[in-house]
């Protein structure tokens, strides 16, 4: 079955909530910079890229960006930024679990902000980034900390409330400010899972952060204290399995 682009429908309300730019504020985003590190003349691959937020930052920063995303009418928003401002971005629609989607070993570093949580093939789509990273390249990205409590009725958990963590699966939020979540769900799957699936695509971690929230959610929710909220990882494509296969468990 295809995947369901959800963001089409959302599509304005989404490009207004996380705005045109990287917000300063974005904790997540500053962490996945880092990770990354220097993309000067990088072939890069913006993986659910959306309206091409972090596309536009990569191609300010030297990268020969390619963005794709499921959600055609975020791609309509991307390439009226690119034509408003060109920064030589390409964007592609498509499922990133697709078979064949990109070229086989196209890109130096594949990137994927808040995107995987939003996927629902994830296995699928960890082994389109394993074929098209070149050897020693990078995968880095970030979601919402699969451990996140959230802070009530105010900031969504990355669980369905009541169905606990080790639920796992699609779920829509009711949480006050997390507006996206309410419009468009999320998939929670645990932190064994994702880093089961990486090994078993072949994409080895070289590297975690777990930045803070932003400042902004500082008192929502009652609460000062901070749980795990962020998860940034970069990872590495296994240098001694072929791609496409896995591991015996
Ligand atoms: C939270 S948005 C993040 C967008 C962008 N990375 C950003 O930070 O603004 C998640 C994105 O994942 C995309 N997405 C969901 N499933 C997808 C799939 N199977 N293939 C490609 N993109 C997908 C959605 O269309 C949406 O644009």
């Amino acid at each position: 079955m295809p995947p369901d682009a959800r963001y089409d429908a959302v599509a304005e309300f989404y490009v207004r909530e996380v705005g045109e730019a990287v917000d300063a504020a974005d904790t997540a985003a500053a962490a996945l910079f880092e990770l990354l590190g220097d993309v000067r003349d990088a072939d890069v691959l913006d993986l659910a890229c959306g309206q091409g937020r972090i596309s536009r930052e990569l191609a300010r920063r030297g990268g020969r960006v390619t963005g794709l995303d499921l959600a055609g009418n975020l791609i309509e928003s991307a390439r009226a930024a690119e034509r408003a401002v060109p920064l030589n971005v390409e964007y592609v629609v498509a499922d990133a679990g697709s078979d064949g989607v990109l070229p086989p070993a196209a890109f130096d570093c594949v990137v994927c902000h808040f995107g995987l949580s939003d996927i629902d093939d994830l296995r699928a789509t960890l082994r389109t980034v394993r074929l098209a990273l070149r050897p020693g390249g990078k995968f880095v990205f970030s979601i919402l900390h699969p451990c996140f409590p959230g802070r009530g009725s105010e900031i969504a958990s990355s669980w369905q409330p009541g169905a606990g963590y080790h639920s796992e699966g699609w779920w829509r939020s009711t949480a006050r400010h997390s507006r996206i979540r309410q419009a468009v769900g999320a998939n929670h799957r645990t932190l064994s899972t994702y880093v089961n699936e990486l090994i078993g695509s072949g994409l080895l971690i070289d590297r975690l952060a777990e930045p803070p929230p932003p400042h902004t959610w500082l008192g929502i929710g009652g609460s000062t204290e901070l749980a795990p909220t962020f998860l940034v990882a970069r990872c590495r494509p296994s240098p001694v399995r072929q791609p496409g296969q896995r591991p015996r468990s």
